[in-house]
């Protein structure tokens, strides 16, 4: 079966999409990386990316209208041939218009236990909620923000000494193993649709 082709948009250090590219260089990985592109040109994801020969795109957002500047990584997307678009610490909401376009082909991740905590700052709330775990989900992107349907989930023990940073570091740690994963059974379960 052809591996399905994702490209992989970040905004900064990347290190999960590095967890995605090296998953999809172990035997049997349904998908292939064919572009990282960011919406800053300096992002430090995108020099890993260049090193491991996979093909680089940065536009930054800026001065550019919303719909604009995701045409333009849409765009990259399309020459890279890509057929999913994944999210990977990429910190632009998308435009309803660009999302509509690609039902079903964006995945993101997210670094809370989702319903709880969309949006940004997800561990100091949930570490000021008093909750005993926080965690990641992989989710289908739709044009509400955080709100797509749930494809897998890790949950990460939140510690009495915990601040949001040692949190963090923990959660990235169970995203390494959770992305990669929920990715290629989600590609996998469409691929047997489309036979
Ligand atoms: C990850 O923890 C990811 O869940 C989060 O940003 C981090 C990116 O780290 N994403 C969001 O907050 C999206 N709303 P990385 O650049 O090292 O992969």
């Amino acid at each position: 079966m052809p591996k399905a082709k994702v490209a992989i948009f970040i905004s900064g250090s990347g290190t999960n999409m590095a967890a995605l590219l090296y998953a999809s260089r172990l035997p049997d990985c349904p998908y292939e990386v064919v572009l990282v592109a960011s919406n800053r040109p300096g992002a430090d994801g995108l020099s890993l990316a260049r090193a491991e020969g996979i093909a680089t795109f940065a536009h930054s957002h800026k001065g550019l209208e919303r719909a604009d500047h995701d045409a333009v990584m849409e765009r990259a997307a399309q020459d890279a041939d890509a057929d999913y678009i994944v999210l990977a610490g990429y910190m632009r909401i998308l435009s309803e218009e660009f999302v509509s376009r690609w039902t079903g082909k964006i995945i993101n991740i997210h670094p809370s236990l989702l319903p709880k905590y969309k949006g940004l700052n997800t561990h100091a709330r949930a570490i000021e909620a008093g909750d005993r775990h926080g965690g990641a989900t992989v989710h289908l992107v739709t044009p509400e923000l955080d709100s797509g349907a749930i494809l897998e989930q890790v949950k990460v023990t939140i510690l009495p000494e915990d601040t949001p940073d040692t949190l963090a570091e923990r959660v990235k740690l169970a995203e390494y193993q959770l992305y990669p994963r929920a990715l290629a059974s989600y590609v996998a379960r469409a691929a047997q649709v489309t036979a």
